[in-house]
């Protein structure tokens, strides 16, 4: 098989490649699909006739969730497989600046992926089902669909870090030098990083006084001003990156 082993692919440089070109497309589809439900879907909803909405619920939104689901799939395999290729699943790795850089967009990113299967998409079929006309015995889709909401809200503001800190690890965590070396900064960083993304979270999922409107779940009413909290969040990472490194 020289040829094969002529042909850089089937290197193990050649698996690095492809399982970013992987992680990239897949995500792209993943995060491009969350951004047009918050951007683009949510607010035209709201402006259509019953009519129209409940055919768009029951024929276009049942397409564009799965491929919204295994793509947020295929984007944690082939990340993972990234890691694997480049031979970085030991624990060395993860205390390097590149390394920490990856788990605050690793944590972040598999929150969003376990948000997407077990609140946003059972909470979806229920909206779905309530248009096709079959909707289960004591289901309610407006708990429902404002549960799916909160979630999909929280998604696109932890998109932001996660991008952040994922694109942050080959392109400047390395290279700006951060001093990652103290074992109780880096437990001190990941402990305050993951701290103020589990009360996010738990905002989220109504854990912190339920689902309604309120003064803490402000930053969700609005695509607005989710976005401007996901800049908000990023920010405050990178200060609390910059001081304990
Ligand atoms: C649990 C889920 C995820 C895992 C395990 C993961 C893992 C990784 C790994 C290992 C890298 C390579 C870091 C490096 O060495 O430079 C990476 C880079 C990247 N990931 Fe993820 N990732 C996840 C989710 C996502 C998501 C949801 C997106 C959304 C689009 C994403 C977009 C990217 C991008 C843009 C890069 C930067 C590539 C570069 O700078 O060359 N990742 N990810």
């Amino acid at each position: 098989m020289a040829i094969l082993a002529d042909i850089a692919i089937f290197t193990r440089d050649g698996g690095v490649i492809l399982s970013r070109w992987g992680h990239y497309l897949a995500g792209v589809t993943w995060i491009g699909l969350l951004y047009y439900f918050n951007f683009v879907q949510v607010p035209s909803f709201a402006t259509f006739e019953a009519a129209g909405r409940t055919e768009a619920i029951a024929k276009l939104v049942p397409r564009a969730l799965w491929w919204f689901r295994w793509a947020a799939v295929l984007t944690v395999l082939f990340g993972l497989s990234i890691l694997a290729f480049q031979d970085q699943l030991n624990g060395d790795y993860f205390k390097s600046a590149g390394g920490i850089s990856i788990s605050t967009g690793i944590v972040l990113a598999l929150i969003m992926f376990l948000n997407v299967w077990l609140v946003i998409w059972p909470n979806q079929k229920i909206i779905i089902a309530n248009a096709q006309g079959n909707l289960p015995a004591g289901a309610d889709p407006a708990a429902a669909g404002r549960k799916g909401l909160l979630a999909s809200r929280t998604n696109t503001l932890f998109s932001i870090p996660m991008l952040f800190f994922m694109g942050a690890t080959s392109h400047f965590a390395v290279q700006a030098g951060f001093d990652t070396s103290e074992s109780s900064k880096r437990g001190a960083f990941m402990g305050v990083s993951f701290l103020i993304i589990l009360l996010l979270e738990l905002n989220a999922l109504g854990v912190l006084g339920g689902t309604g409107q309120a003064p803490h779940r402000r930053y969700m009413e609005t695509h607005r001003d989710t976005i401007i909290a996901g800049f908000v969040l990023t920010a405050i990472l990178y200060v609390l990156f910059s001081i304990f490194f």
